[in-house]
């Protein structure tokens, strides 16, 4: 069920080239492990979904495919090219075809959906006035929202924000987009909503899809392919029912739900002392 993909030779018929590397990603917080030899490799049009316990390091994975942490050792590749050698400006071209939706939202607060929405627009392209109005008309519709530009983040919903941040990441029609837990704190209609767009983008802009996510019904749902992490690295590597039959017993504890102490990262986390503060903005 393990594996491990190499560029296509010759000779061999092969999968795709994969569109993003992670290869022997090591990467610490002072005296925490988070990534151990880290391999992954993340296939176009797939929607690839990552599971395992909180703290595990799937937020600190995500945030190496943009270049917002760099690894202590090993390689990150995006479309062949490798990342994260390259300076906050040549990052750039990276993340312009990078959607990133991040765990907690992260809309600006004091600004219109509107302005949320242009924004990535006015840092990143020489759009006028009228073609940001209507790619953010074009984003909203996509993910199902309506007469809510002028509104501030304080006056939606979780799932309109959700939609939003969801919209706010199209926006530049990027190849490749990022979830992080999509579906966290929303009623299981509003988390089925995001499964459905989850799908339909991947249908209609054909993105490339990493989702990060502890709902095993959204990760049933969505999943090309499912990966779980544990203890810094991919433990186990195939389609939602191949892990299901898995005999791995950290799999099959995380897929029932049953607590066990030693799989438990975040305590693990917790018993380092003098941790220091998580300094991303984002988390
Ligand atoms: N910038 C940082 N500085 C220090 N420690 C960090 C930093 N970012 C992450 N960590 C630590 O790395 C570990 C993995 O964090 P990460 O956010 O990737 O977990 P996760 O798998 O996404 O968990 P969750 O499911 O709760 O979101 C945690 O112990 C966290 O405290
Ligand atoms: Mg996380």
């Amino acid at each position: 069920m393990h594996r491990q993909d190499h560029a296509p030779t010759a000779d061999l018929p092969s999968k795709p080239t994969p569109l993003i590397r992670l290869i022997d990603v090591d990467k610490s917080f002072g005296p925490q492990k988070v990534l151990d030899s880290f391999n992954l490799d993340i296939h176009p049009f797939e929607t690839t979904v990552v599971l395992g316990p909180s703290g595990t390091g799937k937020s600190v994975m995500l945030k190496h495919i943009v270049g917002l942490l760099r690894p202590d050792r090993g390689e990150v590749r995006f479309d062949g090219r490798r990342i994260d050698l390259l300076n906050e400006r040549e990052l750039k071209s990276v993340r312009l075809q990078v959607g990133l939706l991040f765990q907690m939202g992260a809309l600006f607060d004091s600004m219109t959906v509107q302005e949320n929405l242009e924004f990535p627009m006015i840092e990143h392209t020489a759009c006028t006035a009228s073609e940001r109005r209507d790619r953010a008309t074009v984003a909203l519709d996509m993910v199902d929202l309506s007469g809510v530009q002028d509104k501030l983040p304080s006056q939606l919903s979780g799932g309109q924000k959700k939609r939003v941040a969801l919209a706010r990441a199209i926006v530049l029609q990027p190849r490749v987009v990022l979830y992080d837990e999509p579906t966290t704190g929303l009623d299981p209609i509003r988390a089925d909503g995001i499964n459905e767009l989850i799908l339909k983008l991947k249908r209609k802009l054909r993105v490339t899809s990493v989702v990060v996510t502890h709902d095993l019904v959204s990760a049933r749902k969505v999943a090309d392919r499912v990966v779980m992490l544990l203890g810094g690295r991919v433990i186990a590597d195939g389609t939602y029912d191949q892990l299901e039959k898995s005999a791995d017993s950290h799999v099959q504890h995380f897929l029932r739900g049953q607590y066990n102490r030693e799989e438990d990262t975040a305590t693990e986390s917790l018993s380092v002392a003098q941790k220091p503060p998580l300094s991303e903005a984002v988390q």
